[in-house]
């Protein structure tokens, strides 16, 4: 099946690592000139564009930028459209987690705010550059992906909600978004997974593989499809998304949690 992804360009924010990397390399299959955003760590970005590069019949190139800041919001769109020409298609992947737990009663307006920051505001950036973008060239086809969680509809272990909130405002957002740009020809999606294996989870396979059995069974038994998701699940989704084929799917949030959410 052509879903005409080929020769087109995709900025995947946080695309280096763990979900984004599985975006990347979803993207770079089908062809398209891939936009590895990432914010630290460049030697492992570099060669992670390096090898898709290699591996596919795609260009890739990796862009530094934090993406909840505005000026290199604007860098990494500028960069981008010079060594492209344009910008066809935005996966909002960056994201943080807390692995600490702290209770609203202990958690500090700046510590809400930051995580708030970086996962809603930097959506909010990327959009708003894309919208820009895409209204300067007067053309219509553009495509923006959201990266969602199964927190954006419902809470997860106890001293998390600065990071439920911010998944929560990404689905809102989404949702507000996909209503207000459809007349310019943006198509906007989110996708909401549940369990992803990232960086964290290959660590720890790595490091503590008998921890890591014992609490990787524990999700599997509460997953009716017995996995975790792989960072390809949500690369093809997104392909899917961006994809011609898919044309009528406007703020659509797409539970890929493997039936978690049921
Ligand atoms: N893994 C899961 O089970 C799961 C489940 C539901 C939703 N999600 C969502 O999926 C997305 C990706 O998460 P992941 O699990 O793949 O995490 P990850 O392995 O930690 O990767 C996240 C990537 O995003 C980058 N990033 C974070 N903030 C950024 C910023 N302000 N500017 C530029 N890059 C930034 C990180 O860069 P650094 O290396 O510099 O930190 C990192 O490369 C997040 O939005 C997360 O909320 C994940």
């Amino acid at each position: 099946m052509e879903l005409g992804i080929g020769g087109k360009t995709v900025i995947v924010t946080g695309g280096s690592k763990g979900i984004g990397s599985g975006i990347s390399k979803a993207f770079a299959a089908e062809g398209a000139n891939v936009v590895v955003n990432y914010r630290s760590d460049e030697p492992q970005a570099r060669a992670f564009a390096e090898e898709l590069t290699q591996n596919h019949r795609c260009k890739a190139v990796a862009l530094r930028a934090d993406v909840s800041l505005e000026e290199e919001v604007a860098s990494l769109f500028s960069q981008a459209i010079a060594r492209f020409g344009a910008v066809d298609v935005l996966v909002n992947n960056a994201g943080m987690v807390d692995f600490n737990a702290v209770e609203v009663k202990d958690m500090s307006l700046e510590y809400y705010e930051r995580m708030v920051r970086n996962n809603t505001s930097s959506m909010f950036l990327c959009c708003r550059e894309m919208v820009r973008h895409v209204l300067s060239r007067g053309f219509s086809g553009a495509h923006i992906i959201n990266v969602l969680s199964k927190a954006s509809v419902s809470s997860t272990s106890p001293g998390q909600t600065h990071y439920v909130t911010s998944k929560a405002g990404n689905m809102g957002f989404t949702k507000s978004l996909a209503a207000e740009v459809t007349k310019y020809g943006i198509h906007v999606n989110g996708i909401m997974p549940g369990f992803v294996r990232n960086q964290t989870q290959a660590k720890k396979e790595r490091e503590q593989p008998k921890e890591w059995a014992k609490e990787l069974a524990v999700i599997e038994r509460r997953s009716p499809i017995g996995r975790i998701a792989e960072p390809e699940d949500m690369g093809w989704m997104c392909v899917m998304l961006a994809s011609k084929k898919t044309a009528f799917a406007i703020g659509a949030c797409i539970d890929l949690t493997g039936g978690r959410l049921l």
